[in-house]
């Protein structure tokens, strides 16, 4: 299927390296929409960065649009009823561009409030692209920020990059490790997901928290050990971690405790880790000393003091 992702501004770079480690394909972005042929099902459940998917049906020159609309054949696309929503158009509006639909479907209905056919146009320059809304990412991340949690800490991480760093593992069925789990704010995630979970902390007020957490989200999969994430030894496929750096940090010496975890890491991984660091360590030498290999790199401006960098390793 050909289909296209409205992605959230917030991080298109992010948006788009989430599409295409689930899909396993090389997409085409044109500004804000990622076009990416494939078949995978359920990608609505697990994307963070993506506002809604749609069925690629034509793209045109804007001045070729009517024509377009005119000689296309909707019927084919068309069930029960629809409506027109335009995305940044400054020379139409809906009823003007929606008559030329209505006129090639047999008994038309228009249904603006919940329409079961949406057809939307995003006008982008001097082009229009049309698609067919298939699903939009409706995940409440908002109620889980980690605040309204019964359990938090000021270092955990927003839930929607937390399920963008569980993406670019590539994970898509089986266990899942955050070494450094915290509150378990990425463990959430990822159980909500529908992985089993391993999360190690060496506080264990934290792994309670976590416990609590993970209750209260009624996962039930998951296992919790205190352990040094820099002395772990198991293999692990697929991982994703937020380093400490924050408050209680302070007298910890950061870059030898990830050097010594990335080392550790070395060992065991088997498939691919997401790691962030804060920014203003020297991730790069950390990983070049440690054999591992640096797949790709984001960025997320978090605060004025701090921007973090999301990191994916293999080995
Ligand atoms: C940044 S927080 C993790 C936040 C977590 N990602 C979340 O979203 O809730 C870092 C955690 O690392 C733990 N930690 C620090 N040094 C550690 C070590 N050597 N091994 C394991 N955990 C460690 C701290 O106790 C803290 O809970």
């Amino acid at each position: 299927m050909n289909l296209f992702f409205y992605l959230s501004k917030e991080n298109i770079s992010l948006a788009q390296a989430e599409i295409e480690t689930l899909t396993n394909k090389k997409g085409q972005l044109i500004d804000e929409l990622f076009f990416v042929s494939t078949n995978k099902k359920n990608l609505d459940k697990k994307l963070a960065y993506t506002r809604a998917i749609y069925l690629h049906l034509l793209t045109c020159k804007k001045d070729q649009l009517i024509t377009k609309l005119q000689s296309f054949y909707w019927q084919k696309y068309y069930k029960k009823d629809f409506a027109l929503r335009l995305h940044h158009s400054k020379e139409f509006t809906e009823k003007q561009l929606a008559k030329y639909i209505w006129s090639s479907i047999k008994n038309p209905k228009v249904n603006l409030k919940d329409p079961t056919t949406s057809f939307e146009l995003f006008f982008i320059e001097d082009l229009v692209v049309c698609g067919k809304l298939i699903s939009k990412i409706t995940e409440p991340f908002l109620s889980r920020k980690p605040h309204l949690k019964p359990a938090h800490h000021p270092s955990s991480m927003s839930p929607k990059l937390a399920r963008a760093i569980i993406n670019l593992t590539g994970i898509q069925k089986g266990s899942f490790v955050d070494p450094f789990c915290g509150v378990g704010g990425i463990l959430v995630e990822a159980g909500l997901m529908g992985f089993s979970v391993l999360g190690y902390d060496i506080d264990p007020e934290m792994l309670k928290k976590a416990a609590i957490n993970l209750k209260h989200y009624k996962i039930k999969n998951y296992k919790l050990r205190k352990k040094d994430a820099t002395k772990i030894q198991r293999k692990i496929k697929y991982l994703a971690t937020d380093l400490p750096y924050g408050r209680g940090t302070k007298k910890i010496n950061k870059k030898t405790l990830y050097s010594a975890f990335i080392k550790n890491l070395k060992k065991n991984l088997s498939h691919r880790a997401v790691v962030i660091f804060p920014h203003y360590i020297d991730y790069k030498t950390i990983i070049k000393q440690s054999g591992l290999k640096l797949k790709q790199e984001f960025s997320v401006y978090t605060h004025h003091t701090l921007t973090r960098k999301i990191i994916v390793l293999e080995n």
